[in-house]
């Protein structure tokens, strides 16, 4: 049968409401570019294996950059009779090329077709979201040497634990990203295989050369299995299960900056740049942009969910159930795009932190309590018992309603003799901090060695 109309076994058309209801061209036109791609690939191959003819492989090649110009000057705009993208451009081809352009269709399906679209337009997308995963990490290293020395409490439980250095809590950030990126070039692997000749689902009596097709798409395998081509979409999967890590460390960094930006914490300023005002009170400047990205790392998720409900029940090989991978796909596409440039912008130009709020946070704390019971360690006293008297001593402080560094040496002396007056130097919080020289601790020289490491790697 002929593009868009089936074979002469039909006698009727589709009722209206299930033409639409059938038809993906309302979003797989956003496939057109491969769908083109593939199609040129595969009549050259035709034409190649001697299946065509040069001269008809070089006028389907012609007609299908024909199209290509039509859409580029707006002139191609499919209904819905088209059902979909790949029908599109076949029923375009042949009223531009007549019957020769009901050729190119040999040894092809729309099966194995879509696969290739779906895998060669992923695979750009994957190339952007790491090009965008890296503008990120160079914004937030920026602002993590512009703070190698600023100080932040560290929190466990949201409660104040201890002390780090503001670049160290922003370079953990660095090294999700960095996993991120990992995984998705992992993922760009299994997305990079081609299924172009698979053909319906058993492969094709027509002499076909599947290594010309996928060489020339930029494939690095082929699909050993015709049945496994048309019916794997382990790698949607896969991409949705990444992205969705993407959005968790993205929303948790959304919240922090939603945390830090309340007057309540006042450890970021936002710029006019990326904050909004309320409609009601005059006062309010609103993290918006966190919020949204906080908010928007459901749809992924979902994606997720939905993908893997959707294969599950599959019997092999090609189900129309797959049509329903390309919404999630581009929906989950655009979402981490946005939010990435989005959480890229706030961190060039859309947040200041505010470093005497942070010095004071630290300083009025008693986050510094452990480094009393590591100080009486390095003089012998076991960690437990240690442990034990500066528990009380922080009780006693709190209700006399001082801190441990406004304590007078004797006070020091009355809990352990082995107090010294170098007591005080040691619980200064630029003290504490730099003490935690261990590997990968917050220490200043670990942190300078960390962000060494990561100025060289980002500006390779
Ligand atoms: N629009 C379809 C999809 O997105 C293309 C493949 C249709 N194949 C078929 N045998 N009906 O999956």
């Amino acid at each position: 049968g002929e593009a868009g109309g089936w074979s002469n076994r039909f006698e009727q058309g589709l009722h209206p409401a299930i033409e639409r209801f059938n038809a993906s061209i309302g979003f797989d036109i956003l496939l057109l570019q491969q769908d083109l791609d593939g199609s040129i690939a595969h009549a050259r191959m035709l034409g190649r294996c001697g299946v065509i003819s040069q001269d008809e492989s070089a006028r389907l090649i012609e007609g299908l950059e024909t199209v290509r110009q039509e859409a580029a000057a707006g002139q191609f705009r499919p209904g819905l009779e088209a059902e979909d993208v790949h029908f599109a451009v076949e029923r375009r081809l042949i009223e531009l090329l007549g019957p020769l352009g009901k050729k190119l269709h040999t040894g092809r399906s729309r099966n194995d077709q879509v696969g290739t679209d779906l895998r060669l337009w992923l695979r750009q997308q994957i190339d952007q979201i790491d090009a965008a995963l890296l503008r990120l990490e160079r914004a937030l290293l920026e602002q993590a040497e512009r703070h190698a020395d600023t100080l932040i409490p560290g929190y466990t439980h949201l409660q104040r634990a201890q002390p780090v250095c503001l670049a160290h809590h922003l370079l953990a950030y660095i090294e999700m990203a960095e996993r991120d990126r990992a995984r998705l070039a992992d993922v760009r692997g299994r997305v990079n295989i081609c299924p172009l000749g698979a053909a319906a689902l058993a492969g094709t009596p027509v002499p076909i050369d599947r290594r010309q097709t996928a060489a020339e798409l930029g494939f690095e395998a082929l699909y050993a299995n015709s049945l496994d081509a048309v019916s794997d979409r382990d790698f949607a999967v896969e991409f949705m299960a990444a992205a969705s890590l993407v959005l968790v460390h993205l929303s948790r960094l959304s919240e922090e900056v939603i945390l830090w930006a309340s007057e309540e914490f006042g450890f970021v300023a936002l710029t006019d740049r990326c904050a909004t005002g309320s409609s009601l009170m005059p006062q309010k400047k609103n993290p918006d942009v966190p919020e949204l990205v906080r908010g928007k790392s459901g749809r992924v998720f979902g994606h997720l969910m939905g993908l893997l409900t959707m294969i599950k029940g599959l019997p092999l090989a090609y189900n129309k159930d797959f049509q329903e991978d390309k919404e999630a796909l581009f929906d989950g596409v655009a979402t981490v795009h946005g939010c990435l440039e989005a959480m890229a912008i706030l961190f060039e130009e859309g947040l200041q932190f505010r470093p005497e709020r942070l010095e004071a946070a630290v300083a009025s704390d008693f986050s510094n309590a452990t480094d009393v019971a590591d100080y009486l360690v390095a003089r012998g006293v076991p960690f437990r018992e240690a442990y034990q008297l500066v528990g009380g001593l922080v009780k006693r402080c709190l209700q006399e309603g001082v801190l441990l560094r406004d304590l007078p040496l004797d006070r020091w002396q009355e809990l352990h003799p082995a107090f010294d007056a170098d007591i005080h130097a040691a619980i200064q919080p630029r003290q504490v901090v730099a003490a935690r020289r261990s590997e990968g601790g917050t220490g200043f020289d670990q942190v300078a060695a960390q962000l060494q490491r990561v100025r060289t790697r980002l500006d390779a």
